[in-house]
């Protein structure tokens, strides 16, 4: 039976971000190299960006590379390199079709130019969709975004452009490449490490952070549905007290009789 019934609609994430890993380890697992590990979290992307669109979630972050995964062994960066431009062949036409709008996150200069060309043509085609929000994190690193955040406030603050007394939170927001999406509610990390990687140090700062230790290809449509239900679960409090949130949540659901 499937888990779907549990999860109560009016309360979903806006904003999921997931660090998808465990490719490797599921490969070597089950007797194949690392590549081949990749290959088959190719469904596991599939099935999260179909179940994300049909619960009608806003916004869905994949890490699919990190700035440090450049690091890796040249064969394996071209291997993830050319899963990313197949992957984009095959599936336009469907993100299209399930009104889903792609956008990239990091370094894409980086990227060689076949990916590149690529990736901006689904962005391109995608564009007119007003449904999922698909942001791929892409030679994507948290310490390399706001480095470049910095430079450019810097650089304005020394050209006069900006006062120096306007930079806040929300200023700060805005040099981000996140700048027109919300920050993540739920993280979920697979593979059972428990750590953030470098991934949205600055947005991550008040959302639920969900671990599990199935690896990327074995994580499915019901994996996903438990993270949303133990997300549901949590109480939200953003440094206030138990005895504010529930006062408030009384008070909203007051308003709305
Ligand atoms: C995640 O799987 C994919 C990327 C980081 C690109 P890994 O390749 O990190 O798999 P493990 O962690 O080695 O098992
Ligand atoms: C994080 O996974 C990056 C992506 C999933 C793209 P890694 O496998 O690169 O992270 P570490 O090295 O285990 O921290
Ligand atoms: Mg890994």
């Amino acid at each position: 039976m499937s888990l779907v019934k549990e999860i109560n609609k009016s309360q979903l994430p806006q904003h999921i971000a997931i660090i998808m890993d465990g490719n490797g380890r599921w490969a070597l697992r089950h007797g194949k190299d690392r590549i081949f590990g990749h290959h088959q979290g190719v469904e596991s992307v599939r099935v999260v960006i179909e179940t994300a669109a049909e619960l009608g979630i806003n916004y869905l972050t994949l890490y699919a590379f990190s700035t440090e995964n450049w690091e890796r062994p040249d064969e394996e960066v071209a291997a993830l390199m050319g899963l990313m431009v197949q992957s984009l062949n095959d599936e336009t036409d469907t993100l299209l079709k399930n009104n889903i709008k792609l956008s990239a996150i990091g370094d894409i200069d980086r990227l060689d130019e076949d990916v590149k060309k690529r990736l901006f043509e689904t962005i391109q085609v995608t564009s007119v969709s007003t449904g999922l929000n698909l942001v791929v994190a892409l030679s994507y690193s948290s310490r390399w975004e706001i480095i470049k955040a910095v430079k450019q406030i810097a650089g304005e603050v020394a050209n006069g452009s900006l006062e120096i007394n306007s930079i806040d939170q929300s200023l700060f927001d805005h040099y981000l490449s996140t700048k027109e999406i919300p920050d993540p509610d739920l993280l979920i990390r697979t593979s059972g490490e428990l750590r953030i990687s470098n991934f949205l140090l600055w947005q991550l700062a008040y959302s639920e952070l969900y671990f599990t230790e199935i690896l990327w290809p074995d994580f499915g449509k019901e994996d996903f549905y438990k993270a949303i239900i133990q997300f549901q679960k949590r109480e939200r409090r953003f440094g206030k007290t138990s005895e504010q949130i529930s006062e408030k949540k009384c008070n909203d659901g007051e308003k709305s009789f």
